[in-house]
């Protein structure tokens, strides 16, 4: 089953073909980083606009990609929430008028759902590895971390959430504060490699009794040590508060997670979403995990199609289509 996939929920246009919820045919990811940059974050208006222009170039490049032509497409999945409300219309609109065009049944994803799959996506030639659960996933984005016990496809619990800012959004602001580039969390981790992380003391919001986490005293915390310090000191330890501003996030997500996992019967943690590409973040899940730790590709934790679509083949095997009165909710949650 060819699943054609539509994601346009923040800042990147993106369409992909993937075969039985696994196989990608093609992914095809156009990102608007640089024109949001020089704004220092995503303008909502201008990132709408923007996926008006891209979608159906992007669209077309990716069936021709997968060697494809329509009437091998069996069914479109496209992102309807959460995300920027502006944006979700595009991809839902358009999904939409595929449907009706080409008489293909239409499949509303839960963006949040869609990061989870991506673990189920093979890539290149290595073996299939299907992902196991129960599973302990930690949901960590730009917009989100939560911490979810997926106990079967489409069965969620949400033990653990984000109480102020999502960890992304950290990454994105510290790195802004620092002036270390946008968006912050590739910033910060192409900035801090090689650095020591021990020379700034942050204080961790550990929350104890609660898996919800909080990210809004680390970052005033760094507001603070910038200006007392960077102005004294210049660009040498604006990295290292980088790298302890790092470090500081990744011991939460990792003892957190690790703690809900140890507390659960489960099989798996499952790691996903656009700070899942952090390598430290991926090291220190792998070498601190008693459970086997899966993560995506970075290409697949960051915001792609090929995870919509391949959402999209589960709910579809699940009975879960929807007609054209699909609507765009930007605030959506996974349950
Ligand atoms: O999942 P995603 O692409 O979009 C949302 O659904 O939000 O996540 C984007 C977030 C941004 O905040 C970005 O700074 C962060 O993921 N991110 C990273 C890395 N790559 C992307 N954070 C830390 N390290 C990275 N390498
Ligand atoms: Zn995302």
């Amino acid at each position: 089953m060819n699943i054609l996939g539509i994601e346009t929920s923040c800042d990147e246009t993106a369409a992909a073909v993937v075969r039985d919820g696994r196989y990608i045919l093609a992914n095809v990811v156009a990102s608007q980083v640089d024109i949001h940059s020089r704004y220092g974050g995503i303008v909502p208006e201008v990132a709408s606009r923007q996926h008006i222009l891209s979608c159906i170039p992007i669209l077309h490049s990716a069936i021709q990609q997968a060697n494809l032509i329509f009437s091998d497409i069996d069914a479109i999945a496209v992102t309807n929430g959460p995300g920027l409300a502006g944006s979700l219309m595009v991809g839902v609109n358009l999904a939409k008028a595929i449907s009706l065009a080409h008489r293909l049944p239409l499949i509303g994803v839960n963006h949040l759902e869609a990061h989870i799959y991506a673990n189920w996506l093979q890539v290149n030639q290595t073996p299939y590895n299907e992902p196991e659960l129960p599973a302990m996933c930690l949901i960590v984005s730009g917009g989100h971390t939560d911490i979810v016990l997926v106990k079967g496809h489409g069965e969620y619990d949400i033990l653990g959430r984000t109480r102020d800012d999502a960890a992304g959004e950290a990454f994105d602001k510290v790195s802004r504060l620092l002036d270390l580039g946008y968006p912050g969390g590739p910033a910060i981790e192409k900035a801090t490699a090689g650095i020591d992380s021990s020379l700034f003391n942050l204080p961790r919001a550990w929350l104890r009794g609660s898996y919800d986490f909080s990210f809004s005293g680390l970052k005033t915390a760094v507001l603070h040590i910038v200006r007392q310090q960077v102005k004294a000191e210049g660009k040498k330890s604006r990295v290292e508060i980088a790298a302890a501003f790092q470090q500081a996030v990744i011991d939460i997500l990792v003892t957190k997670t690790i703690l809900a996992a140890r507390r659960n019967h489960i099989r798996q943690i499952h790691v996903v979403g656009g700070v899942a590409a952090n390598t430290l973040l991926r090291r220190t899940f792998l070498k601190e995990s008693p459970f086997p730790v899966i993560i995506p590709i970075p290409q697949l934790c960051t915001d792609n199609a090929a995870m919509v679509a391949a959402c999209g083949y589960y709910r579809f095997n699940r009975g879960l289509t929807s007609d054209l009165s699909l609507d765009a909710v930007s605030n959506m949650t996974l349950t």
